[in-house]
């Protein structure tokens, strides 16, 4: 939806400090709308925020996001917007609930914004403009949340969604909104070569992976046989896969949970054999890199 018809159905008049009714647009690329508390209050839910955040909301408006995220969860950071009006209100918000020292708001343009502190970022912008965005929250480190509300990031398919009724919402789908989380993947594509003793035998595991966004494919031995490779993502720094060898009655199926830092993983594995469920740790160890896509840069 573009910028004009987003603006005719918001029709939003608010009254300032003054008493006298304006309307309040937004300035910039798109215009002023409010994400409802109640989706305000789910966004910050669905990426746990916690007093260990630093979360930044690009085009921040009344500043909503960032000052629930530092009254109900503890967290702190700033929001950008380019209306002057809107940063009053939002800093004059945040000094009124005592929080101005933890939540604050400067005039920005979003797309210049420094994101490297950030370890939440929240957006409810147009999807173009996400995907403008995505190129530079792909670089953040690993784990960083996005959450967005009503639209997405394109191609890089969201890790978890959310859909909410909303019946005092009338933009975008009126009553309804919808709330994508993404988790800034790790870089898990290349040659890996995992060791992991189970049941009295040292497990062998050659894996090729592949990687295009937070999603895995490729190919996989063990103990030198062909394994099918299955449910293999990233999510942050978490690598999750299931390799299975054999078929029907007597297939073996072995998941691997583990957390990944630069060249090595380690983690669980478990291994189901009929009933019988054995478990170990295992260490990967990356041999080569793999190929890494990240989408088009726009
Ligand atoms: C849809 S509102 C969202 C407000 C707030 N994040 C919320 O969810 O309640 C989008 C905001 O982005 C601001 N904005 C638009 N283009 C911008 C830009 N290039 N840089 C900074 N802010 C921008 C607008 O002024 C508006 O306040």
């Amino acid at each position: 939806m573009n910028r004009a018809r987003w603006a005719w159905i918001a029709g939003l008049i608010t009254i300032g400090a003054s008493g006298v009714a304006r309307a309040q647009e937004g300035v910039g690329d798109v215009v002023y709308v409010p994400t409802p508390q109640i989706v305000v209050d789910t966004m910050l839910n669905m990426a746990k925020v916690n007093a260990k955040d630093y979360i930044i909301d690009l085009g921040s408006g009344d500043g909503r996001i960032v000052i629930t995220a530092a009254k109900k969860f503890g967290a702190r950071g700033f929001g950008v917007d380019l209306d002057e009006v809107l940063l009053k209100r939002a800093n004059d918000t945040a000094k009124r609930e005592g929080i101005a020292d933890r939540a604050r708001f400067v005039e920005e343009n979003l797309f210049e914004t420094d994101l490297s502190k950030a370890t939440v970022i929240t957006t409810y912008l147009l999807p173009e403009m996400n995907e403008k965005l995505r190129p530079k929250i792909l670089r953040l480190k690993p784990g960083t949340r996005v959450v967005a509300h009503d639209y997405h990031m394109g191609e890089w398919q969201p890790d978890d969604n959310d859909t909410l009724s909303v019946p005092e919402k009338s933009v975008g789908n009126p009553g309804t909104s919808y709330i994508y989380l993404w988790y800034v993947p790790a870089n898990a594509a290349g040659k890996w070569q995992i060791r992991a003793p189970v049941g009295g035998h040292t497990l062998a595991v050659d894996l090729d992976l592949s990687q295009r966004f937070q999603m895995l494919s490729g190919n996989a031995r063990i103990d030198d046989r062909a394994a099918q490779l299955q449910g293999a993502r990233v999510r942050g720094e978490d690598v999750t896969f299931w390799l299975t060898v054999g078929s029907g009655a007597s297939a073996v199926r072995h998941e691997f949970n583990g957390r990944l830092q630069g060249d090595t993983i380690n983690g669980t594995l478990r291994v189901h054999a009929g009933k019988k469920v054995d478990q170990a740790v295992f260490t990967a160890k990356r041999t080569a890199p793999g190929k890494l896509d990240l989408g088009s840069s726009l």
